[in-house]
């Protein structure tokens, strides 16, 4: 029997409804796919609150040390402690195993209420890069002492017209930064027989940090990628190779995806405009309640459900546990087992059209009937 190890963190709030609701989906699609031939084997870490509770810290070395000998992950939504003296227990996370690619598969299920006219030609895959940008925590506040040095050293020394009362923050970009988010994107695209990686950026405003993140990408696609990868002039010209790679201005992308959705299929990009296209592309589908995510390093995939931890209806059986089986669903992708996969995402779909959801998707299917996260998930398992 082939058996793969999953650590696996509970998470805070609706966390341990969730993943009650989730986790005998995960186990009896990779059962029906298989038949006893492959197995997820589940390993708990202790993370958030209930690792405080055990342990007095919230991260504890033990889960740090395996999630660095690891390769697969998943967890529940994790609340960021006050006066923890984390910024967040995500992004350190994030920090600590460099998951530096942010990955988020969106594409419409059936039966949903979204606010376009097909939401059925959205299925498109964004790689959005996560350590650089100004995400990078670089800034300064108006008025205080550093900011004051960084803007009199602008001025005096590099000839740049700063407002003596701003705020300052630094954008840096990388080339290595740039380059394993796009190679990311494309080994991606080549695996799972994709049509397009389209590099979003904001190039023609910021040359040496947005337009330097398109020509790094172009860089990666030509240097490692020539045999499967073609630019969208070498494709005009009649080339025949199976991916091509594009790039468009983020603000044009984003009407691009609402006009033109089936153009549109991976999408790579830094940290800001990720942000922002990975939320409107979920809306655009009716499915920010439902859409899974994975955190990737070179080492490890950490699939999350994207959603927090929903404190107003933690314990109160509300909750929808779509997002967390989702992203098992793509964890399943991630190692291959593809079967078993398919046979969540039909049943996710049967079940959506069948009516009877959750109470944050009863709002958007006309008819629907509310029923507990408890009930859902089953209704999933029991439709595999
Ligand atoms: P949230 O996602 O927890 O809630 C936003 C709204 O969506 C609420 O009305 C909530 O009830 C609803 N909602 C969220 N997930 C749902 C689900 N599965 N089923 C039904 N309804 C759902 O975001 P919020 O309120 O901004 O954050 C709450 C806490 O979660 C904070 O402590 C925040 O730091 C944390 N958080 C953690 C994340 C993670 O671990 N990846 C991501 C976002 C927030």
């Amino acid at each position: 029997m082939q058996t793969r190890t999953v650590l696996w963190i509970e998470g805070d709030g609706i966390g341990p409804e969730v993943w009650a609701g989730a986790r005998p989906v995960l186990d009896a699609a990779v059962e029906k796919a298989y038949g006893g031939e492959r197995k997820l084997e589940w390993k708990e870490l202790l993370a958030g609150k209930k690792a405080f509770e055990a342990t007095g810290e919230y991260l504890p070395q033990e889960t740090m040390d395996a999630l660095r000998g690891g390769d697969l992950a998943m967890k529940g939504p994790l609340e960021t402690p006050v006066g923890g003296g984390y910024r967040s227990l995500n992004v350190t996370l994030r920090q600590v195993l460099d998951l530096y690619a942010c990955i988020r598969p969106v594409r419409y299920f059936q039966g949903i209420q979204s606010p376009v006219k097909h939401p059925e030609k959205v299925d498109m895959v964004v790689f959005r890069e996560n350590t650089e940008d100004v995400y990078a925590g670089i800034e300064w506040a108006s008025g205080s002492d550093e900011a004051k040095r960084v803007i009199s050293f602008l001025r005096d020394e590099m000839g740049a017209a700063v407002d003596a009362s701003a705020g300052v923050g630094v954008k840096p970009i990388t080339p290595g930064g740039s380059k394993r988010l796009v190679r990311k994107a494309l080994q991606y695209a080549v695996e799972r027989d994709r049509s397009s990686v389209t590099l979003s950026h904001k190039g023609n405003i910021m040359k040496f940090t947005e337009g330097a993140f398109r020509a790094w990408g172009y860089e990666v696609a030509a240097d490692e990628f020539a045999d499967k990868v073609m630019t969208e002039q070498e494709a005009n010209e009649g080339g025949s190779k199976p991916i091509v790679i594009k790039d468009r201005i983020a603000d044009a992308l984003f009407q691009q995806v609402l006009m033109y959705p089936e153009q549109y299929d991976v999408i790579a990009t830094t940290n800001l405009n990720g942000d922002y296209i990975s939320d409107a592309l979920a809306a655009q589908v009716g499915g920010l309640g439902l859409a899974p995510g994975v955190n990737m390093s070179d080492e490890i995939a950490f699939f999350e459900a994207t959603h927090g931890t929903a404190p107003t209806i933690a314990g109160k059986d509300l909750a929808n546990p779509g997002s967390l089986i989702l992203s098992g669903a793509m964890l399943l992708e991630h190692i291959g087992w593809d079967e078993a996969a398919k046979l969540i995402h039909a049943s996710v779909e049967k079940v959506l059209s069948g009516g009877r959801v959750t109470v944050d998707l009863a709002g958007q299917i006309e008819g629907a009937e509310q029923v507990g996260c408890k009930e859902f998930g089953q209704l999933i398992g029991e439709n595999l």
